[in-house]
């Protein structure tokens, strides 16, 4: 049975910060009886609220593991969680007792979500920084629940730029960052890096862990990246993508609600945490990992930058450069996104055109010769685009467009799955026309 319980929260997973003008809204959200909150909490002042973000989100049903940091001892006691958590506390990698109990990596599986409450600065640096030097950053590396961070240090502090670009890092790799509030602060200032309320944080805990964004329930696959096609065992042809823009989406459709797979070809993008991903080479094991990965999804991205053509016979050894020039063969690649969107039934299906020139013409052909829900087209060449952090698409359907200026990959991505739940809730919806027939 569920149950659900009032709480005042912004609704916001997205790792967006949020003021307080924002938490005006009441909500209804389902409670989190039986999962596993691993709480951190660092060394800042505002550890003083963090024993009650424990009373609220047991409140809620979930269970709660409490690990501090040396700094944070020195600001509340090991005692007061241990009370209002019901479990032992845990704070040193090196305690052979509690090791013997639950070892650290045990602890990071054990976790359904982590969030670290308060997060200092220092914290923060070291996490982007991937250090494992005590038990709660070891225990952030060695997770794969998803992870948020509740910011709390002076308003200075939050706005120097080594602290932002660290913010920034950890956003891009999918750990959300919820606040820091603006306000008086302990220090006697008046800012920005105020911890956010405990209620409002077990709210975002309650929504990250029981989805209630859009894509709630749905499932969604992506393709990304680019693949390589084989000429011999030490050369190939590719095409250039860094995969960004499709990790971000899937990032973005995780943090919609949604459950995530996504197929990638050969880049060095992180896996947003959450996200399911199946790592391939080339067009042929991008088909097959699809098609194999198809059932039951409701909404298909291709983001990969699929090589169209393949060396049409790829040689076991080595070529030898015998002769001043070489033909290589090439044959067509199977089209995957035209593929998957000619299945009947079929998910939501999303395209992307990257064009030079024309966009708009080029895209809206792509979009109905491929007969598909939705394309986002860019327009590349001259630099613009690849292996960049910021894009801007022009996102066409049947009877419609929307243009989604000039943003990081990041934001663009939300902005891109906000459209995608819209079109596809509105594919659900019976047209004007059935309806009076
Ligand atoms: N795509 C695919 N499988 C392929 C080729 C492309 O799924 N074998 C997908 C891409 O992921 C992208 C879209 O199709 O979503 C791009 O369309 P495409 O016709 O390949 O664009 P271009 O390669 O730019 O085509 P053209 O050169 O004809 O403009």
């Amino acid at each position: 049975m569920v149950n659900y319980s009032a709480l005042i929260t912004a609704g916001n997973t997205s790792g967006t910060n949020l003021t307080g003008a924002a938490f005006a809204r009441v909500r209804i959200i389902p409670d989190m009886q039986g999962k596993k909150v691993l709480l951190g909490v660092t060394g800042g002042i505002a550890a003083y609220k963090s024993p009650d973000l424990v009373r609220r989100l047991r409140e809620q049903g979930a269970e709660v593991q409490v690990v501090l940091t040396s700094g944070a001892r020195e600001f509340v006691t090991a005692m007061t969680f241990q009370a209002v958590s019901g479990r032992e506390v845990r704070s040193d990698l090196w305690d052979p007792e509690a090791e013997k109990a639950m070892s650290h990596i045990e602890l990071a599986r054990w976790a359904d979500f982590v969030v670290i409450a308060p997060a200092t600065a220092d914290f923060i640096a070291r996490l982007a920084t991937g250090q494992a030097d005590d038990l709660l950053t070891t225990l952030c590396l060695a997770t794969s629940a998803p992870i948020a961070l509740a910011p709390a240090m002076n308003r200075v502090m939050w706005a120097n730029a080594a602290t932002q670009a660290n913010v920034a890092t950890l956003k891009s790799r999918g750990i959300h960052v919820w606040g820091p509030g603006e306000g008086d602060q302990a220090c006697g200032e008046v800012g920005a890096g105020r911890m956010l309320e405990p209620t409002q944080l077990a709210g975002y805990v309650a929504n990250a862990i029981a989805p209630t964004g859009p894509l709630a329930g749905k499932r969604v696959l992506l393709t990304a990246g680019p693949t390589r096609e084989r000429i011999d065992p030490v050369r190939f042809i590719s095409n250039r993508s860094s995969g960004k823009m499709g990790f971000a989406l899937a990032a973005a459709a995780r943090d919609a609600g949604a459950e995530v797979t996504l197929i990638a070809g050969p880049c060095s993008c992180a896996t947003p945490p959450g996200v399911r991903r199946v790592d391939v080479e080339s067009a042929a094991d991008m088909l097959r990992a699809t098609l194999a990965n198809l059932d039951g999804v409701d909404i298909f991205v291709a983001t990969a930058a699929v090589a169209d053509y393949r060396p049409a016979n790829p040689v076991e050894s080595k070529i030898k450069k015998t002769s001043e020039s070489m033909d290589i063969k090439m044959e067509r690649t199977v089209d995957i996104l035209a593929t998957v969107a000619a299945r009947s039934p079929r998910p939501f299906v999303v395209g992307f055109a990257a064009e030079t020139d024309s966009v708009e013409q080029y895209a809206r052909q792509k979009l109905l010769k491929k007969n598909l829900d939705m394309i986002a087209a860019n327009e590349v060449g001259h630099d613009k685009v690849f292996e960049k952090d910021d894009n801007a698409l022009l996102v066409l359907w049947r009877d419609g467009r929307q243009e989604l200026p000039h943003a990081p990959k990041v934001t663009l991505a939300r902005d891109l799955v906000a459209l995608i739940a819209e079109r596809f809730a509105e594919r659900g919806k019976p047209r004007l026309a059935s309806i009076s027939a």
